[in-house]
């Protein structure tokens, strides 16, 4: 306590109310009038002894970090790349486990490693800090340096090369981890996003001598014949005969989730065929890619009386009567239309999608 703190008589006045915390230079004065102490069992004499052994356990502690990131790399590289990459449910559970389980593990030996390298080897003293003006005065800056070269001398960085040297060989790794992710960006899809299952079935269909593939319903897998869906305002989910029979089990999901096309009975007087597409569809039924040309998702919502295709995750809307135009929203093309006929009374389709289905992208051209 300060002189200025004694009343008239001598006895200790009220104590000095500091707002906020003073600057470092100020800061030591009021630690030299206050006079605090650090707390038993900490100060400026470490028992070496102690120290030793709590250093070995940091080193420990950032071994364990370097191995966990290390292991997450191997990982990453070596085992989920594998069988053609992290694709599939299991698949990306199993490698969430792997990877996030040595993510954290990382984590935790490197937080442990500091936590104890704070706790056990520096000196624990009161630290105080002002808000002051952006730009510090020569006295503070002066402070501050002091205040920083002692800290740095305190923590033991300069003096203990070991655990500088686990520290960065812990971080290193760590560092370099997040990178390693960029490799889920590839590979590049090249020609898989310009085709659907569309074009393999009537490949299929032609080789044994028909005009197309039949479309089957989504659901029952049936095929589906003009007559069973002749009211107009009508609409259902399509799929291509033999998509989920033909295909290996693992690509049945993607190959539906590209292929999927909504079938749409439209009033004649009020249909009005694209150039080029007269004969597209089949007495004015159409066919149009369910997956919406925004970001993908089902535009899956047919309001009748409008013959609007509603997409509702962003409310793009697209006009039916008029090739699947976008007439309201963020979708900045028409939904795809896939060309229809007719075979011993089933819909078929003639050939796949003419464009690319879903949204935009890089090497759509
Ligand atoms: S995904 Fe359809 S509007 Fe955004």
């Amino acid at each position: 306590m300060s002189d200025d703190n004694k009343d008239t008589a001598g006895r200790p006045g009220p104590r000095e109310r500091v707002i906020g915390t003073p600057s470092p230079a100020r800061e030591k004065a009021l630690l030299a009038e206050d006079d605090i102490s650090a707390p038993a069992g900490v100060g400026d004499q470490l028992d070496e002894a102690s120290a030793k052994r709590a250093e070995r356990i940091v080193a420990t502690l950032f071994l364990v970090a370097f191995a966990a990131s290390v292991a997450f790399i191997a990982y990453f590289i070596g085992w989920s790349g594998r069988d053609g990459g992290m694709h599939g449910v299991s698949r990306a559970r199993e490698s969430n486990l792997w990877l996030g389980g040595l993510m954290a593990l990382s984590f935790l030996a490197l937080a442990f490693g500091v936590t104890i390298w704070v706790r056990r080897l520096m000196t624990s003293k009161p630290i105080v800090q002002e808000r002051h003006e952006l730009a510090a005065d020569e006295e503070t800056r002066a402070a501050f340096t002091e205040d920083f070269l002692e800290g740095a001398d305190d923590s033991g960085i300069t003096k203990r090369p070991l655990l500088r040297r686990t520290l960065l060989l812990a971080a290193a790794p760590l560092g370099l981890a997040p990178l390693v992710l960029l490799r889920d960006l590839g590979p590049l899809p090249e020609k898989r996003l310009r085709h659907t299952y569309w074009g393999e079935a009537v490949k299929k269909a032609q080789a044994e001598g028909k005009k197309g593939a039949r479309l089957v319903v989504d659901g029952t897998n049936k095929p589906l014949r003009v007559s069973d869906f002749s009211s107009p305002g009508s609409m259902i989910t399509v799929l291509p005969e033999g998509i989920e029979e033909e295909l290996p089990e693992d690509q049945v999901l993607t190959q539906n989730a590209k292929a999927v096309t909504i079938l749409i009975n439209i009033p004649a007087d009020q249909f009005k065929p694209a150039k080029g597409r007269e004969n597209w569809h089949v007495n004015g039924i159409v066919a149009y890619s369910k997956v919406c040309t925004h970001v993908g998702c089902p535009a899956a919502l047919y309001e009748q009386t409008t013959h609007h295709i509603l997409c509702p995750c962003h409310q793009s809307t697209f006009d039916a009567t008029d090739a699947a135009k976008v007439i309201f929203g963020p979708a900045a093309r028409s939904l795809p239309q896939l060309p229809l006929s007719v075979e011993d009374g089933y819909l078929i389709a003639t050939s796949d999608y003419h464009e690319p289905v879903g949204p935009s992208f890089w090497e759509r051209g």
